[in-house]
């Protein structure tokens, strides 16, 4: 079985081909991150225009590339949420339009599922596995039980890791994206300043919840004060992000008795976060698992695989009356598809 996939639910234009024997045939990305640096962050009428630009080249790459032709393809899968709406409509809109001309079934994704899902790409885990997503966009925490049984067990309630990452970058002058740059940068510093863990240890509601925008305003505090370097910032802020995403996701671990854990989005590239979940996980028992580096961040491979499991492993279609979601909760996102 032959899927494409279709992913503008950021900045980042992707089509890829999934063959289920051969596994990814081809996955093109043509990333706007450039066009967006002079903003320190993604601008969404600019996303937009690029994504209408480059949607049919792209695709087109993906196509010759996998040496198909789109006669072949069995399936065509599609980001349908979360993101930013006037991005998500771009891919959305050329899907339809595909599954309307080549009479193919076309199959909803949730962009954080697909993020979770990537891992399967790479190598088998089994289930129950926690989860913890960090991008630009999104940081939470749900148990996989299954494929299309997850519990959101929280999430943030301001930035997300990845745009704490950029503000922080900013506020340092050091370009756009930050995550990869602080990354860089901590490794010359030294944790001079303890900056607070926000919600790690928490008991009630906010168990499961992350809060970075008061931590930003901490960092933005030391920078005025010109005492400290930059590496040194970079590294003391960088300490109590991972601190926090590692803290959280153990104690998750330990409260569902669970040995597995993925980490997904893109500030799982993030060096000094690995280190920290490989040596928690021999301490307290459990394995973790990152999908390779090309995989972490938005690509299109993610949605053609999560879209060729949900076809063969649910039978799930959509038709044409549906839209995109700028807000929608992957176990919300399951419900939503099977009421279509
Ligand atoms: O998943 P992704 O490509 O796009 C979104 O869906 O947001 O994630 C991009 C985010 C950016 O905020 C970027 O700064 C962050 O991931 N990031 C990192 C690293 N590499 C990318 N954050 C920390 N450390 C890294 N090495
Ligand atoms: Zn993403």
């Amino acid at each position: 079985m032959i899927i494409l996939g279709i992913e503008t639910s950021c900045d980042d234009t992707g089509v890829s081909v999934f063959h289920s024997e051969k596994g990814i045939l081809s996955n093109v990305v043509s990333s706007q991150v450039k066009l967006h640096a002079q903003w320190g962050g993604v601008y969404p009428d600019l996303a937009a225009r690029e994504h209408t630009k480059n949607i049919i080249p792209v695709l087109d790459n993906a196509l010759k590339e996998a040496g198909i032709d789109l006669l072949d393809i069995d399936g065509i899968a599609v980001t349908v949420a979360p993101g930013l709406i006037v991005s998500l409509v771009i891919g959305i809109s050329a899907a339809k339009a595909l599954k309307w001309s080549l009479k193919k079934p076309l199959i909803p994704v949730h962009h954080i599922e697909a993020h979770i899902f990537a891992i399967f790409l790479s190598e088998e885990v089994e289930f129950p596995f926690v989860a913890l997503v960090v991008s630009g966009g999104h940081t939470e925490l749900y148990i996989i039980k299954g494929f299309e049984d997850y519990l959101y067990l929280g999430g943030t309630l301001d930035d997300a890791a990845g745009e704490a990452y950029d503000k922080v970058a900013r506020m340092l002058g050091l370009g756009y994206p930050g995550g990869p740059i602080i990354d860089k940068l901590a490794k010359e510093g030294k944790e001079v300043i303890k900056f607070p863990r926000p919600l790690l240890g928490e008991k009630g509601k906010n168990r499961f919840n992350f809060s970075f925008s008061g931590l930003k305003s901490a960092v933005m505090r030391e920078i005025e004060k010109k005492i400290y370097r930059k590496e040194d910032i970079a590294r003391s802020f960088q300490e109590a992000v991972v601190d926090v995403l590692v803290g959280k996701t153990v104690d998750a671990v330990e409260e569902f008795g669970i040995k597995n854990v993925v980490v997904a989005g893109g500030v799982s590239a993030n060096s000094r976060l690995r280190e920290k979940f490989l040596k928690e996980g021999k301490r307290k028992n459990f394995s973790v698992h990152f999908p390779p580096l090309y995989l972490c961040t938005d690509n299109a491979a993610m949605i053609a695989y999560t879209g060729y499991r949900r076809l063969k492993e649910k039978g799930t279609t959509i038709g044409y009356d549906f839209e995109g979601k700028a807000r929608l909760r992957l176990d919300r996102f399951v419900q939503y598809i099977n009421q279509k």
